[in-house]
């Protein structure tokens, strides 16, 4: 498999900045929107614990912040052997914003996995059903 894009590079870079002070586990996210543009986020923990945000989510959220609507792919990256696949919630939320986005999951340097969302959030909840 390729051992990088530059999606893969972006989420790389920002996970330097992870807040991850109580997990140590830091994670990059670079979501692609369809007119090129990358948006990247990291996870912030805080002394809650509870309130924490995963970077998936920082970087979808950042994205809507700045009025990007539609997008093709996002990466995740974590410095594990094994694949970081997003979280539950943040499959939800990467779902109802971002639709059937191709996921690409890296470490710091190889591309670990590719998947469809919608093979990882099978029969999902969104607005249609309301
Ligand atoms: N985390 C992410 O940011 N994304 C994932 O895909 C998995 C988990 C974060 C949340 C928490 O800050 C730390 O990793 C440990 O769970």
């Amino acid at each position: 498999m390729a051992t990088s894009d530059p999606l893969v590079d972006a989420a790389r870079r920002a996970r330097e900045h992870a807040v991850a002070t109580f997990s140590g586990f830091k994670v990059g996210a670079a979501l692609e929107t369809t007119d090129g543009t990358i948006v990247t986020g990291c996870n912030v923990e805080n002394a809650t614990y509870g309130l924490t945000i995963c970077a998936e989510r920082v970087a979808m959220f950042k994205a809507l912040s700045e009025g990007h609507r539609a997008f093709r792919r996002v990466a995740v990256v974590a410095d594990t052997e094994a694949p970081t696949p997003p979280c539950g919630a943040c499959r939800q939320i990467l779902w109802e914003f971002g639709a059937d986005l191709d996921v690409v999951l890296a470490n710091l340097t190889a591309i670990t996995g590719h998947h469809r969302l919608e093979d990882l959030l099978p029969l999902p909840f969104d607005a249609r059903l309301l």
